[in-house]
């Protein structure tokens, strides 16, 4: 599989390509189907939509790599705690503090996402044998912020104000999260995936003790543990705006694969980053609204500059709703088509 062995660094004749939220609120027929579901939560907890939605864009666009349709949150759902989903609104979440900690139900909590489980090998079975399927889940700290906060947050007052003032209490919620994490990934590894991503959607907002602390800890111990089960599954670790702190991840936790978000300039990437590393990304998603010759430059500069090493073509965050399909077609095609 392409994308396996880029991130096991081996050279290939052209990188993989895949997007982060490849299937979702862009394509007519993922509307469609959500139309006719409930809920979106209820969407992921069915086996054969699911598994309908994560196929949605392979047999459109044929990417390398299909990404499990599902969400960080099922984590926390799968925790006790209640997650649900407003149309128009993001996630709404019953934000814990430190008390709610003990009322969190770690046992068993891998048999409640029994259902993403199969998913995965129904998924896994419709899959044509080159293309990988990726595994994921969101890194503690950025599971938390959810948790804490009660939903999305622009400041994270609620959670930083308590992992400052009360680190070693705080650190008892990463812990747990980084134990229920780990045993997640190596089921959904059982159960077929062949690479695992982790999602640190908010590494970016933490001063460097705090991401050294919260982030890279945490991750370093996952990473460990789903290695001792599974030392042949890649691991990709996404830091999103992590900035130079990047090194000290990539350095610090082991992984195999580094997403890079859109503000990463790519020869500092390839000077700094791609030694250790292969490197993810990292198309500005609104260059795949843009279109045209704009979006190509962009991604044959990304091709160009990184192509040379250990190099998962992506975008640097997810697919947006107003992305016209057709410009998914083309970069997918530039990409495919382009010889190093
Ligand atoms: O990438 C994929 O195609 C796989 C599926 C996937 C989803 N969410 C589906 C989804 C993945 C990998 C995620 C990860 C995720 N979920 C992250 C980390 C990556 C990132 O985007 O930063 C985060 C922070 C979440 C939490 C989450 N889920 C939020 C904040 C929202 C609401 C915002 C939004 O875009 O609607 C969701 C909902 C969600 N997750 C949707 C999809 C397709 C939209 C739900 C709908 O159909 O209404």
């Amino acid at each position: 599989m392409r994308l396996v062995e880029a991130l096991r660094g081996a050279e290939q004749d052209r990188p993989p390509v895949w997007l982060m939220r490849q299937a979702g609120r862009y394509l007519p027929e993922y509307r469609a189907l959500r139309q006719r579901v409930g809920g979106f939560l209820e969407l992921c907890y069915d086996p054969k939509l699911a598994c309908e939605v994560t196929m949605q864009p392979i047999r459109r666009f044929g990417m390398d790599a299909a990404i499990l349709f599902s969400d960080i949150l099922v984590v926390p759902d799968a925790l006790g705690q209640g997650v649900a989903f407003r149309d128009g609104e993001g996630p709404v979440l019953d934000a814990i503090d430190g008390g709610g900690v003990d009322g969190l139900t770690e046992a068993g909590m891998v048999n409640r996402l029994a259902p993403v489980l199969e998913t995965v090998e129904r998924v896994r079975g419709e899959l044509a044998s080159e293309v990988a399927l990726i595994g994921f889940a969101g890194a503690p700290w950025t599971v938390a912020t959810y948790m804490v906060e009660g939903g999305s947050s622009k400041d994270f007052a609620a959670i930083k104000t308590w992992a400052f003032k009360d680190p070693d209490g705080f650190s008892r919620l990463i812990d747990l999260l980084a134990r229920v994490t780990a045993d997640y990934l190596i089921a959904l590894i059982r159960s077929g995936v062949n690479v695992v991503q982790l999602f640190d959607t908010w590494a970016g907002v933490l001063p460097a003790w705090a991401f050294e602390r919260w982030v890279v800890a945490p991750t370093r111990q996952i990473v460990d543990r789903v290695r001792a089960t599974a030392p042949d599954i890649p691991i990709i670790g996404f830091p999103r705006g992590a900035g130079v702190s990047l090194v000290r991840f990539a350095d610090g936790t082991g992984v195999d694969g580094v997403g890079l978000d859109s503000a990463v300039p790519l020869d500092w990437a390839r000077d700094t980053l791609q030694s250790k590393v292969a490197v993810q990304g990292n198309l500005d998603p609104m260059m795949l609204v843009a279109g045209g010759d704009a979006m190509l430059d962009s991604a044959r500069d990304i091709l160009r500059t990184l192509g040379g090493g250990g190099l998962v073509f992506n975008l640097g965050h997810g697919v947006v709703p107003a992305t016209p399909p057709e410009h998914v077609a083309a970069l997918v095609s530039f990409v495919q088509d382009w010889r190093g």
